[in-house]
C-alpha cells in the first residue's frame, strides 16, 4: 500500500531508543548533537525579529512561484547575484526536492560525495531518485575521489551534489577540487549542486579552500547553489530557503524550477516579508553564533590536550566537529555507553558515513559543551589516554 520510496520498517536505532528512555525516565543528559540554534541559549536580537515578522504585508496574498521580488531582492543583495536568478523555497531541504524533481526521472541518480549530509539519501528517495554515495580520497582531509566519481557515474546519473563546507567534517572544496569538478559536470551532461548553508561559518580554513561557488559567473554545467535562513541567520523556525542559478545553462531552467514552484507556493507570507529585515540582521546573529564556536572548539582543544589518545579533525568551517577516539568499540556501542556513563549524548561517526569505527561527531553550538566534552574525555580516556 505504501510507496517503496520510503523506509521499509520505521524502527528507531537503538541509540534513539535509549535517549526516548531518558527522556520518558526524566534523566538529564548533556546534548552534544543538538545542532538548533534557537535551543543553545544564543544571544538573538528578539524585538527585531518579531518586528520583521509583523510587517502589514503579511495581511495580503500575492503568490509568486518565485518569491516575492522584494525578498528575492534581499538574498540577492545578501550574495550579489541578480534577483532574476533567484528561487525561494520553504527551505534549503524543499530546494533539494526540487531540483531532483527538475533534473531527475524516477530510477535516475546524482552522485554525493561521502561522508556528507545523511539526509541527501532520502531527500532523492522520495523524489524515486537514487542519491549513490562515493567515498572521498581520505587522506589528512576528505579529497573528492574523481576516479570513483567517474566509475559511480552511469548514463542515469543527473548531478553531482555537494556542501561547501561539507557536513559534517567542516572542509571546503579546494580551489584544485573546484575546476575539476566543474569539468567532470560538463563532460558528462551533470548538473552541480553547491549546498553552502554553513558558507559564513570558516573557522580554520585552509589556504587554498573556495569560499563559495558563487564567484563562479560563467560555469561550463549547470550550476545551483543552495541556502537559507536557517542557517544564514540561525533561524530555522522562519522556514526560507533558496535556490541561485549560476551561468546560462542554470539560468535555462528557471522557468521549468519556477513550474514546480507554482505547484506549491510554499512560501509564507511573513517569511517573504520578514526576508530583508531578518538578512539585515543576521551578521549581528552570525557574531554571537560564531563566537560560541571558536570558545567551543577552545574548549575542545583544551580537553584534547589532557588526552593525548583523542584528536580531532581540522575544523575548517560549519557548526560541528570530528573527534578521533580509539577504536576500541563498535561506535553505537561507545555513544550509548558515553549515555548511559556520563550523560552525554554525542553521535557516532558511522550516523555520517564516515568510515569505521574510532570517530564521533559533535556539534559545537551548545552551551553547555565544556562540561559535556569533559566528560567524553574522562570517560574514553579517564588517566590521560596512555
Ligand atoms: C548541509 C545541510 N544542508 C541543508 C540543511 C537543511 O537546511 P534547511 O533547514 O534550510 O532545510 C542542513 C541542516 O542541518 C544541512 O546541514
Amino acid at each position: 500500500m505504501i510507496s517503496r520510496r520510503l523506509p521499509g520498517s520505521f524502527e528507531s536505532n537503538a541509540l534513539s531508543r535509549e535517549i526516548a528512555a531518558f527522556r520518558a525516565q526524566g534523566r538529564p543528559f548533556l546534548d552534544l548533537t543538538s545542532s538548533n540554534p534557537t535551543r543553545c541559549g544564543l544571544p538573538y536580537p528578539e524585538a527585531g525579529i518579531l518586528a520583521a515578522l509583523a510587517a502589514p504585508s503579511v495581511l495580503a496574498y500575492d503568490p509568486d512561484p518565485r518569491g516575492a521580488a522584494r525578498a528575492r531582492e534581499a538574498v540577492a543583495a545578501w550574495h550579489g547575484v541578480d534577483p532574476g536568478d533567484l528561487v525561494l523555497t520553504a527551505s534549503t531541504s524543499e530546494a533539494y526536492g526540487w531540483l531532483f524533481k527538475l533534473l531527475c526521472d524516477p530510477g535516475d541518480q546524482v552522485l554525493v560525495p561521502s561522508p556528507s549530509y545523511p539526509l541527501f539519501h532520502w531527500l532523492a528517495a522520495l523524489e524515486g531518485v537514487e542519491a549513490r554515495q562515493v567515498p572521498a580520497l581520505r587522506t589528512d582531509r576528505w579529497d573528492l575521489d574523481f576516479q570513483a566519481l567517474a566509475g559511480a557515474a552511469t548514463p542515469r546519473t543527473r548531478a553531482v551534489v555537494v556542501v561547501n563546507p561539507n557536513n559534517p567534517t567542516g572542509q571546503f572544496l579546494s580551489r584544485e577540487e573546484w575546476p575539476r569538478l566543474l569539468a567532470f559536470c560538463a563532460e558528462r551532461g551533470l548538473a552541480l549542486l553547491v549546498d553552502e548553508v554553513f558558507a559564513d561559518y570558516a573557522l580554520e580554513p585552509a589556504p587554498d579552500h573556495l569560499p563559495t561557488a558563487l564567484g563562479e559567473a560563467d560555469p561550463p554545467c549547470p550550476l545551483f547553489v543552495l541556502s537559507g535562513l536557517s542557517k544564514i541567520a540561525a533561524l530555522p523556525q522562519i522556514k526560507l530557503g533558496w535556490i541561485v542559478a549560476r551561468g546560462a545553462p542554470a539560468r535555462a531552467c528557471l522557468e521549468p524550477l519556477a513550474f514546480i514552484a507554482d505547484q506549491y507556493l510554499s512560501v509564507s507570507a511573513p517569511a517573504l516579508a520578514a526576508a530583508g529585515p531578518l538578512l539585515a540582521l543576521a551578521p549581528g546573529i552570525q557574531a554571537g553564533l560564531r563566537a560560541r564556536l571558536a570558545s567551543n572548539l577552545a574548549a575542545l582543544d583544551a580537553e584534547l590536550a589532557r588526552r593525548p589518545s583523542l584528536s580531532r579533525a581540522r575544523v575548517e568551517g560549519g557548526w560541528s566537529a570530528i573527534l578521533r577516539v580509539p577504536a576500541l568499540e563498535p561506535g553505537e556501542d561507545l555513544a550509548l555507553r558515553l549515555l548511559r556513563e556520563a550523560g552525554v549524548l554525542i553521535h557516532p561517526g558511522h550516523f555520517f558515513d564516515l568510515p569505521g569505527d574510532g570517530h564521533l561527531v559533535c556539534s559545537l553550538l551548545p552551551a553547555d559543551f565544556p562540561e559535556g566534552i569533559g566528560r567524553v574525555g574522562k570517560s574514553i580516556a579517564p588517566a590521560g589516554g596512555k
